[in-house]
């Protein structure tokens, strides 16, 4: 279990900062529901916003600086301004506010002149569940709202995350991440045509849960590996004469894959079935077969393992013991890969004590790390959190005091 949000965002910003914020932010994390490395290639995905944040706590600063902390890092980061390079280690985190906060001139928008910046989150990183695109998010909506633009529309406040992480931060990623945490609407998935990107809601089967198994293994060449599917995936749609993976349907793909070298071959072959079973995907939830939405979200997994080569022997393990429960309609990785977590779609008799006994089978199977385990539910997408705060008293409305259930653990 990650650890509950600690009770009072607002008490620690006056610790660190000596007065109150001004602003607070929060923006979900997600899982990619079905939808593997299609965003980048033109495709279609289905992501879940999920109640688990980052929130990004902001008042100006006067005299022009910025002062940055992170919750559970020792030391609050001062800077005269834009320091124009990179941070590494701990403080690497500051990446992310400084890509926002470049993004912001490069988007013509306004940026505050001097901030104080207080993050934090209950949301695991590593997991692959978008802590990056959560943090890019609560923060702009934080720095613009200083800046007075509180209106930002959500697919502006996406193409912004997105546009700091890839120019700023520097990983290739589409759209799903900043995508879904900016359009999240409980009780529904998000699904972008990423070619637009059109941003729409399927509701979420209200005889389904989603449960996160996060075996809390990434690689250490996570984000090369990474870039490198991005590029065989651009060589294999040059190399077919399309401009995208996914304008291409399966039987087109087979008629002209003949001549492509072997790896380009299966990453073709997982991005153009991949696109399908998105469409399959959608057309099934809005019937009601779960069943045959469980089994598209295997047979997904089943190609990342096979084709895309994103899987590891650890997250394998997990959605074969998954796929065996007789509560679970399917089971795949989301995110990336290579690590990362497997998120599996359940009935309502799935509980915590089935969750327990697979981590105990994957454990004896011979794994070190017991996984993580999340019991997530949808959630809104990225926003200001107004409060009205009375002097010296906290009520149940006053998100600054984490009373609005808002810091809660789900698990
Ligand atoms: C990461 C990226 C996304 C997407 C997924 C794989 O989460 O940030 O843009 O490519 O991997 O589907």
């Amino acid at each position: 279990m990650s650890p509950p949000v600690p009770g009072s965002i607002r008490a620690q910003f006056q610790a660190i900062f000596g007065r109150m914020p001004t602003v607070l932010a929060r923006a979900p994390g997600r899982v990619e529901f079905i939808g593997n490395h299609t965003d980048y290639n033109g495709g279609a995905v289905l992501g879940a916003a999920i109640d688990r944040y980052v929130w990004a706590a902001a008042a100006p600063n006067p005299a022009g600086r910025w002062r940055l902390f992170s919750v559970g890092n020792a030391a609050v980061l001062e800077l005269p301004s834009d320091p124009g390079t990179k941070f590494s280690g701990t403080d690497s985190w500051v990446n992310y506010p400084l890509g926002v906060w470049r993004s912001l001139r490069d988007f013509s928008l306004p940026q505050p002149p001097g901030f104080d910046l207080l993050v934090d989150s209950n949301l695991p990183p590593g997991a692959g569940l978008s802590s990056s695109a959560a943090l890019e998010l609560a923060v702009a909506v934080a720095l613009t709202s200083l800046a007075g633009k509180t209106d930002l529309p959500p697919a502006q406040l996406a193409a912004l995350g997105r546009h700091a992480e890839n120019h700023h931060v520097g990983v290739p990623c589409g759209i799903l991440d900043q995508g879904t945490s900016a359009f999240g609407r409980a009780g529904h998935l998000v699904h972008i045509d990423c070619r637009g990107p059109v941003f729409a809601h399927v509701p979420f089967p209200a005889a389904a849960h989603l449960w996160i198994f996060n075996n809390r293994g990434k690689h250490a060449l996570i984000d090369g590996l990474y870039a490198q599917r991005h590029e065989e995936c651009l060589a294999a749609a040059k190399a077919l004469g399309v401009a995208r993976l996914a304008d291409l349907t399966p039987a087109q793909l087979q008629a002209r894959a003949g001549g492509l070298p072997p790896v380009l071959a299966k990453r073709a072959r997982h991005i153009v079935e991949e696109q399908a079973r998105v469409q399959e995907t959608v057309t099934a939830l809005q019937r009601g077969d779960l069943a045959v939405v469980g089994r598209l979200l295997t047979a997904s997994h089943r190609s990342s393992q096979q084709w895309f080569e994103n899987s590891t022997p650890a997250l394998d393990q997990l959605v074969d013991l998954l796929e065996q429960h007789p509560a679970v309609f399917g089971a795949r990785l989301t995110g990336g890969g290579f690590g990362g977590a497997v998120m599996a779609l359940t009935r309502d008799r799935f509980t915590e004590a089935d969750a327990a006994e697979i981590t105990r089978r994957y454990t004896t199977a011979g794994h070190e790390r017991e996984p993580e385990v999340l019991h997530l539910q949808t959630a809104d997408g990225a926003r200001r959190i107004d409060w009205l705060p009375r002097a010296g008293v906290a009520t149940r409305t006053d998100p600054l005091n984490g009373e609005d259930g808002s810091g809660s653990s789900t698990t």
